[in-house]
């Protein structure tokens, strides 16, 4: 099953049919809302949606609860999850309204849980790539024939913890480092999508130039006008992945635990691989 994790703006699910709501509770308490689940438009294709900040933007970046929802998710059998998220540019040519399919990512975050496994088991996951490869490609050209604006695939997204935006000295450094767009949530949420073995990706809707620029303040008036203005662009790139992705899509995200538990008593047994 695919998931969809929607960011701020996007608080509507996809057009599916037949939906029910699933309340799963998980060991990391509850998701940030019922996984409103239902078939895609007449493609038998099922797809489970959750709102990430919760359906009345309830939590902050770093309150809510990453882990319950990957969880939830799994609990669901999603095998891979698409996800958006509203983020701030870092470059002049990507002005707001652009859409960033970003291929790698930088953890600012400072007090977030960024793993299922810290106690008893050790796990040490290769996150070279953060985001699923293939799925992201699928991803970006989806936004290529249905966003109806520009697409930029590639590109880093900074993860800050917030809620506070950047200061001018940190948003220059993050231009000199050759980052490319700001934001506050894609971590751990990649991290632990790669733990439970989905294969994730995200689409980026620029909201702001962020402070770097001369007279840029961003505002939250700002981000969320523009948050409402790339959410139609969003749900048609979503909508298209999902229409086109292969029934047998696979990568390598699915057996991401494979030879990384450093806890032998915890390592998975030969027989149920
Ligand atoms: N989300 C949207 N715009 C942002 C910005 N400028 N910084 C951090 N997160 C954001």
């Amino acid at each position: 099953m695919l998931g969809f994790i929607g960011g701020s703006g996007i608080y509507e699910a996809l057009p599916l049919d037949d939906t029910r709501e699933e309340t799963v509770t998980t060991p990391f308490g509850d998701p940030s809302a019922p996984i409103v689940v239902g078939e895609f438009a007449d493609t038998g294709r099922e797809v489970a949606f959750v709102p990430r900040h919760g359906r009345d933007h309830q939590y902050s970046p770093t309150t809510l609860p990453y882990r319950a929802n990957i969880y939830a998710l799994k609990e669901l059998g999603v095998t891979h999850v698409i996800a958006s998220n509203a983020v701030g540019s870092l470059r002049e040519e990507l002005p707001p309204q652009t859409l960033v399919v970003p291929d790698q990512t930088y953890d600012r975050t400072k007090r977030r849980p960024l793993t299922f496994f810290d106690e008893g088991i050790v796990v040490h996951q290769p996150f070279a790539e953060p985001y699923c490869r293939e799925l992201s490609a699928h991803l970006a050209e989806a936004a290529r024939e249905a966003a109806g604006t520009d697409v930029v695939e590639g590109g880093t997204y900074v993860c800050i913890e917030g809620p506070q935006f950047s200061t001018v000295a940190e948003s220059e450094f993050y231009r000199a480092q050759g980052w490319d767009v700001v934001g506050m949530t894609t971590i751990p949420e990649a991290k632990l999508a790669r733990e439970a073995e989905i294969a994730y990706a995200t689409v980026t809707g620029v909201t702001d130039y962020d402070v770097w620029k001369e007279g840029s303040q961003v505002t939250l008036e700002e981000v969320l006008e523009n948050a409402q203005a790339n959410e139609d662009a969003i749900k048609r790139t979503v909508e298209r992945a999902i229409e086109t992705l292969p029934d047998d899509h696979a990568c390598s995200c699915h057996t991401a635990l494979e030879g990384t538990i450093n806890t032998p008593s915890h390592a998975i047994p030969e027989s149920t691989k």
